[in-house]
């Protein structure tokens, strides 16, 4: 045994490699299992944008950036954030260019976190937020949103806000959610707004799925309580980009002067190339989003009527492109040994509902960003499990 083992700081040894990745890298033996596990678009990144990034790398953009990014890209993504939102940042110092969603994420809930902060979240809760909050020495509070359909009321955030006191650092949302699909309306997103502006919390808001909403459209919280709101969005999902690690940050000045700071220590700058194929995605391809929308809708439509015959119930989902189903009260209720023996028995890999935490357990994630043929060959191997096991 190496001694050094034992002088690991002790939030690391608290952490563990997201059981999503766990389970995936689990089933993936199994032979011709069909995976419909991460949240990783089908789809390639579009023509221009890969051909940005190849003449990047021909035409030697090779060094660093600035800390925040290419003013272009900075500037791009904030007519973005203007013309979908009206909200104005000032690209100089109000935007950051991360790598990806995930810095975006750690480099926020870094800057602001000291040992014994809370953290409210609703849950179930994409995975990606805990470890770090764990690393800052940090407690994480869930709000269970399960009772809800899903969608955080603002009667639960106000009560565990008073609950938790000045302990509350901060507040994380995300929507469209990961991994529920749900996302919020106008009113709700307001009424949220309503009850944050009377607490001195950072607000950190996910809204890296905004672009994939099926009906209705994204209300960002920023538009409410700017000055409390770090904005974080990329273009991982809206582009199939998840691979050029692209991400941003908007909020106001004195936060961003802030975070930079981290950012600045955690990755010096995104990667160059990246930054000039990510300027074509937010400029001439920024409608890129639009067409693989249209697919997802269908898939997203297919698959939740053929889970819905097969007795889940799911709460439909009007974003990102992930179903969350209830597993029926007549099989295992244990989400993980429910996804590990359809895994064995159809070699099918859906992801088990607790790795969303408690409030996840009984569920099922399913990531429809998959070929319509391989969604129906999912469908059918679910439909022959759920016919073929009695509890
Ligand atoms: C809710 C949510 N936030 C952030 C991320 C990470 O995004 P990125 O790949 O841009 O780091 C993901 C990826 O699955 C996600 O689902």
């Amino acid at each position: 045994m190496n001694k050094l083992q034992q002088r690991f700081n002790p939030q690391v040894n608290q952490i563990a490699v997201s059981l999503i990745r766990q389970f995936d890298e689990r089933v993936s033996s199994i032979p011709n299992i069909l995976r419909l596990t991460l949240g990783e678009p089908d789809f390639n990144t579009p023509e221009a944008v890969k051909a940005a990034g190849i003449e990047a790398i021909e035409q030697n953009f090779s060094h660093y950036t600035g800390m925040a990014g290419l003013p272009e890209v900075r500037e791009a993504a904030c007519a973005f954030i203007k013309k979908k939102y009206q909200l104005e940042y000032d690209w100089q110092t109000e935007a950051i260019v991360t790598v990806g969603g995930t810095e975006a994420i750690s480099a926020a809930l870094l800057s602001i976190l000291e040992p014994g902060d809370k953290v409210l979240l609703p849950s179930p809760v994409y995975p990606g937020y805990a470890p770090v909050i764990t690393l800052a020495n940090a407690e994480m509070v869930n709000m269970d949103t399960s009772h809800d359909g899903f969608v955080l009321t603002p009667e639960l955030l106000e009560s565990t806000l008073t609950g938790h006191g000045e302990a509350v650092k901060a507040v994380v949302l995300n929507y469209p959610s990961n991994p529920t699909g749900v996302t919020y309306s106008r009113e709700e997103v307001k009424a949220l707004a309503d009850v944050l502006k009377k607490y001195n919390v950072f607000v950190i808001s996910d809204e890296i799925y905004s672009e994939l909403i099926y009906d209705g459209t994204h209300t960002s919280i920023a538009e409410f309580i700017p000055e409390q709101t770090i904005l974080i969005n990329g273009l991982s999902k809206s582009h199939a980009m998840t691979g050029w690690r692209i991400g941003f940050i908007f909020a106001p000045q004195e936060l961003t002067k802030e975070i930079i700071k981290v950012h600045q220590y955690l990755v010096t700058a995104a990667s160059t190339i990246s930054q000039k194929a990510a300027y074509v995605a937010l400029t001439t391809s920024i409608d890129e989003g639009q067409k693989v929308k249209q697919e997802y809708k269908v898939r997203r439509d297919f698959v939740y009527n053929k889970m819905t015959e097969m007795g889940f119930e799911v709460a439909k989902p009007s974003g990102a492109f992930y179903i969350f189903a209830k597993i029926p009260a007549n099989k295992e209720q244990d989400s993980m040994a429910f996804c590990v023996d359809v895994a064995e028995k159809v070699q099918l890999a859906v992801i088990p509902g607790i790795a969303f935490g408690q409030a996840g357990e009984g569920y099922i994630r399913i990531s429809y960003a998959a070929s319509s043929e391989q969604l129906e060959e999912a469908m059918k191997r679910l439909a022959n499990y759920m016919e073929s096991t009695i509890a």
